[in-house]
């Protein structure tokens, strides 16, 4: 393997990247970072102190903050914290601070995966192996009704797919890294496959890429 062999994988909220990203680190033996976290992680502060979520400053202290070692998917999983976070995202100051922490995990040996919406486009755009996945807007919220079900709590499907629109006009409308695929990565369209199918096509693809 290279001294740092990077994977990136981005793609639209409840697409099947972070399960894949999940998948081919166990596979790989590579650390792995679900860069929405770190967005989370700063909405999550903010929310809790209470302060606005357009306010630039505190959010950039707040992602100055930011340990990658601490960051709890499963307090950080919520959905309105997920809503809050593509917020947070669209503020160039909260960007540069964590992208700066996202280079270093990727960089250090012997390289990493990294899932989110600029991976392949802005933080790390020499990565090894680029893939942009997605799936219908329909599936991605059908995906997200069944993962709050399965918690036992209740959702409207018609909210959630209403939800998952205006979350992707803000990630991919926003003027700086914008989600959009990389001109070099790899669609894995999702909405008819399941998360094996395409761990197997990844996973043939990052192969061919660790032997050329
Ligand atoms: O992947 P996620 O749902 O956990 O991401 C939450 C929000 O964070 C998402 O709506 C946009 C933002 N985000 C981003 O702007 N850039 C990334 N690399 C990852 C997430």
């Amino acid at each position: 393997m290279h001294q740092s062999f990077i994977i990136a994988i981005d793609g639209p909220a409840a697409s099947g990247k972070g399960t894949l990203g999940r998948r081919l680190a166990q596979e790989l033996g590579l650390p792995h970072l679900d860069t929405g976290l770190t967005y989370r992680a700063v909405a999550h502060a903010l929310l809790t102190a209470d302060e606005a979520l357009d306010d630039e400053p505190t959010a950039i202290a707040a992602a100055r903050r930011v340990d990658l070692r601490k960051l709890d998917r499963s307090v950080l999983s919520d959905h309105n914290i997920g809503s809050a976070a593509s917020k947070v995202a669209a503020m160039s100051g909260v960007r540069k601070e964590l992208v700066e922490l996202q280079r270093q995990f990727a960089q250090t040996p012997p390289g990493a995966i990294l899932d989110g919406r600029d991976i392949g486009t802005i933080v790390c755009p020499g990565a090894a192996v680029k893939f942009y996945v997605t799936a219908s807007p329909q599936e991605r919220a059908r995906r997200r009704w069944n993962e709050i079900q399965l918690r036992g709590e209740d959702a409207d499907f018609d909210d959630i797919l209403a939800d998952i629109a205006v979350r992707d006009a803000r990630d991919m409308g926003r003027d700086d890294s914008p989600l959009k695929p990389a001109e070099d990565a790899h669609l894995l369209d999702t909405s008819q496959m399941d998360i094996e199918t395409a761990f197997q096509q990844a996973l043939r693809i990052v192969m061919q890429a660790r032997t050329s």
